[in-house]
């Protein structure tokens, strides 16, 4: 089998400079690495490749007398992971010069492994400048893109670049207890018997924070339907959609349907899960049937109700909105390798049609729930904004979280707040008179 950092730096070529997403291209290699410890130093390689690409793709450049990145994708991607694993993730340098030799060599480019050796040793002993010239720039400073750095400054003046580091963190993994199959206190024991260690999230009812990554699929009660893996920012949704047993709901933009199945574990509920995406719409109906949850999964397009709309009117509807997920690049760090600024006018659009077609769904007095995993104002503040100036019968109810901040229409949870993902929320309720 190829070297692990091989398979690494094919991945991540096709990652950083083909655009494809890092967990699709990480599903399709890691089933193939069979060591446990290759699958994980291979998950590592990608999410920190990828997290810090835009800090040491740039700093090739000044490294190579002609740039590799067209002509020899895997090789360029090859050297950023070495600088990768000497500056983030601590592997000695003889073995990081050592097994990226080896790696050009699998990766049927043996003439480039004087090379690697070169740059990779010239880095090694001018590193120090080489660093403090990356940390004189923002964009290489934080391995973000320009235009997100000044979006996230213009939005969040005091604390951008406390936003940017937390998003630059690994973050921990969390749980989603399964009520009807579990209690917190059980999985927690349970976990502990084959030596994972788990805490409660201080303020969420059904978290579990693990004390590392790890293979979930692995773990005891997973194929049981005990828990689903879920950050705790949008644990919050159940309790502020809060519904009833009995309720009509509909979770309009639903897949993979963690909300979704979140609600039906608290309740007994009449819902509908809308998803436009069909393989999308399969990992919701997949999802339920592990966790034992009955539910009527529709595939349509929210902004065109008339199309899958039976008529009946929604006690509360879920509104879990596509967005730039800026809020989650500690978790998916090729977000910042693949947002583009253009998207956002785009995404704008469809929030404010999303909202505007399926308000008119809502019973009177009834509840939507707003939801991005955004933290730019564009997305949130602006649209929640826009829609109550122009639906009379639409009211912002105020609450507040131990996170986060209120700042306009909504609640907004930046990343790394009580250890979440940033996430926006706004509750609106529809008038009855
Ligand atoms: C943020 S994700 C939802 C996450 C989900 N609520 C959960 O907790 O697992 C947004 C989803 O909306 C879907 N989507 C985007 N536009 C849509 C539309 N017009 N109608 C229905 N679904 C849509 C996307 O395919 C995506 O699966």
């Amino acid at each position: 089998m190829m070297p692990v950092r091989a398979l690494a730096a094919r991945a991540l070529a096709r990652i950083a400079l083909r655009g494809e997403s890092l967990r699709e291209v990480s599903a399709r290699h890691v089933g193939k690495i069979a060591a446990a410890r290759d699958r994980a130093l291979f998950t590592a390689l990608l999410n920190e490749g990828s997290r810090w690409w835009l800090r040491f793709d740039p700093a090739l450049d000044d490294l190579l007398k002609q740039p590799l990145r067209e002509r020899q994708p895997e090789v360029h991607a090859l050297l950023v992971l070495g600088l990768v694993q000497r500056e983030v993730m601590g592997i000695a340098e003889y073995a990081v010069v050592a097994s990226s030799v080896e790696a050009v060599r699998a990766l049927q480019r043996p003439r480039f492994a004087g090379l690697v050796n070169a740059v990779l040793r010239r880095w090694l002993r001018e590193r120090s400048e080489r660093l403090q010239s990356l940390d004189a720039v923002s964009p290489t400073q934080h391995a973000f893109p320009s235009w997100l750095i000044d979006a996230v400054g213009r939005d969040w003046p005091d604390l951008s670049a406390a936003v940017l580091a937390a998003s630059n963190r690994l973050a921990p993994l969390m749980l989603r207890v399964n009520r009807r199959r579990q209690t917190r206190e059980g999985l927690q024991a349970r976990l502990a018997q084959t030596g994972v260690a788990s805490g409660p999230h201080p303020w969420l009812a059904d978290a579990l924070i693990l004390d590392r990554n790890r293979d979930i699929t692995a773990l005891p009660g997973f194929v049981e339907g005990h828990f689903s893996v879920q950050d705790g920012a949008a644990q919050i949704a159940v309790d502020l959609l809060s519904c009833a047993s009995g309720m009509r709901v509909l979770d309009a933009c639903a897949a993979p349907g963690g909300k979704s199945c979140h609600l039906l574990e608290r309740n007994d509920l009449h819902l509908l899960a809308v998803e436009r995406e069909a393989s999308r719409a399969e990992r919701i109906r997949e999802n339920q049937h592990r966790l034992g949850l009955p539910a009527v999964v529709c595939l349509g397009d929210a902004t065109a109700p008339a199309s899958w709309w039976d008529g009946e009117a929604f006690d509360r509807i879920l509104l879990d909105a596509p967005c730039s997920a800026s809020g989650v690049i500690r978790r998916h760090p090729d977000i910042k390798l693949h947002r583009r600024e253009r998207d956002l006018e785009a995404l704008v659009a469809v929030q404010h049609k999303l909202l505007a077609a399926l308000w008119p769904l809502l019973v009177p007095g009834g509840r939507l729930l707003y939801a991005t995993c955004s933290i730019l104002r564009a997305e949130n503040q602006h649209v929640v904004q826009t829609f109550v100036d122009t639906h009379v019968d639409a009211v912002v109810e105020h609450f507040s979280l131990p996170a986060g901040r209120s700042a306009g229409p909504g609640w907004q949870l930046l990343p790394g707040e009580a250890d979440l993902d940033g996430m926006y929320y706004a509750r609106l309720s529809k008038r009855t008179d």
